[in-house]
């Protein structure tokens, strides 16, 4: 498993937080920036991770931004990904099991660092059911193409 992590300024504390956290579960990481928590622009590193995880070169990506809503908004437009933003570990796990999401998004300023430790672990060792809800993403997939995406 190899995951691709990015963030804001907003977001670059919990994103130091959470790497210790993926370590745990022994999981490859990358970071993608931003480094430090002067400010800068989300799509410039929501871009950079939906951009490997949609080629493919990782398996999963993790995004952080103030609210989540920005980095959640630039993550879609990228063609197979399917990013879900998580204040808490019912979404986490309801967007693996249901929505095979690819990437995790988290509000940097809205939940705590020990929540965000919870929802990486439970999203982490939560996986896709298939059936019934493949049938919905190859529908979203269906849409992509249609959109030219
Ligand atoms: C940055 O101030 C903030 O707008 C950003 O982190 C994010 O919340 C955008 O959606």
């Amino acid at each position: 498993m190899k995951v691709a992590i990015g963030c804001d300024h907003a977001g670059a504390s919990m994103k130091n937080e959470i790497i210790p956290v993926l370590e745990e579960l022994g999981i490859e990481w990358q970071d993608f920036g931003t480094k430090t928590e002067e400010s800068c622009d989300y799509p410039d590193f929501g871009e950079r991770v939906a951009e490997e995880v949609s080629k493919g070169s990782v398996d999963r990506g993790i995004l952080i931004c103030g609210t989540g809503i920005g980095m959640s908004i630039v993550a879609n437009k990228f063609p197979g990904v399917r990013a879900a933003l998580c204040s808490e570990d019912y979404s986490a796990k309801m967007s693996r099991l249901h929505n095979d999401a690819n990437v995790l998004v988290l509000p940097g300023r809205i939940i705590d660092v020990k929540t965000a430790g919870e929802i990486v672990k439970v999203w982490f060792k939560t996986d896709f059911e298939g059936g019934r809800h493949q049938r919905r993403l190859d529908k979203i997939t269906a849409i992509e193409r249609r959109l030219n995406k």
